[in-house]
């Protein structure tokens, strides 16, 4: 399983917590930058780890930035992603299981590193539900 990672100056803190807790957890990690808290675009972050996660080079993706909606905003453009925010643990379980999110978009402004990763181990070990969820989901791109 190989996971890419990305943020902006606001999420780069918890990124890299983030990628040493998944490393110890036996994860790939690749990890798509920011690596400065000098103040920069999430855009260029989001774009590449999109780019990842639909050609398959990435199996699933983790954004962050201060609220996270930049991040969600720009990955949402992407035909094959469906990058879900979340800010507590129930909302982490939800966004895989009714969501099949294929990348988890954090808000590290608003939510302790712990949080963080409560979320991301909902995210990891909650399996899609299918059904109706994936007939809505079908039903989510602009054709
Ligand atoms: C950066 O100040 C902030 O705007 C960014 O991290 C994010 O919250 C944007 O959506």
């Amino acid at each position: 399983m190989k996971i890419g990672l990305c943020s902006d100056h606001a999420g780069v803190e918890y990124k890299a917590k983030l990628m040493s807790y998944l490393l110890g957890k036996g994860y790939e990690v690749v990890n798509f930058g920011t690596d400065s808290t000098e103040s920069c675009d999430y855009c260029d972050y989001a774009h590449p780890l999109a780019r990842a996660v639909e050609s398959g080079e990435c199996n699933l993706g983790i954004a962050i930035c201060g609220t996270g909606n930049g991040m969600a905003m720009t990955l949402n453009k992407h035909q094959g992603i469906r990058a879900g925010l979340a800010w507590n643990t129930a909302v982490g379980t939800l966004v895989k299981e009714h969501n099949n999110a294929n990348v988890l978009v954090l808000p590290a402004r608003f939510i302790s590193y712990r949080m963080a990763v409560s979320i991301v181990r909902a995210w990891l070990t909650t399996d899609f539900a299918g059904g109706r969820h994936q007939r809505r989901i079908d039903k989510i791109p602009v054709k």
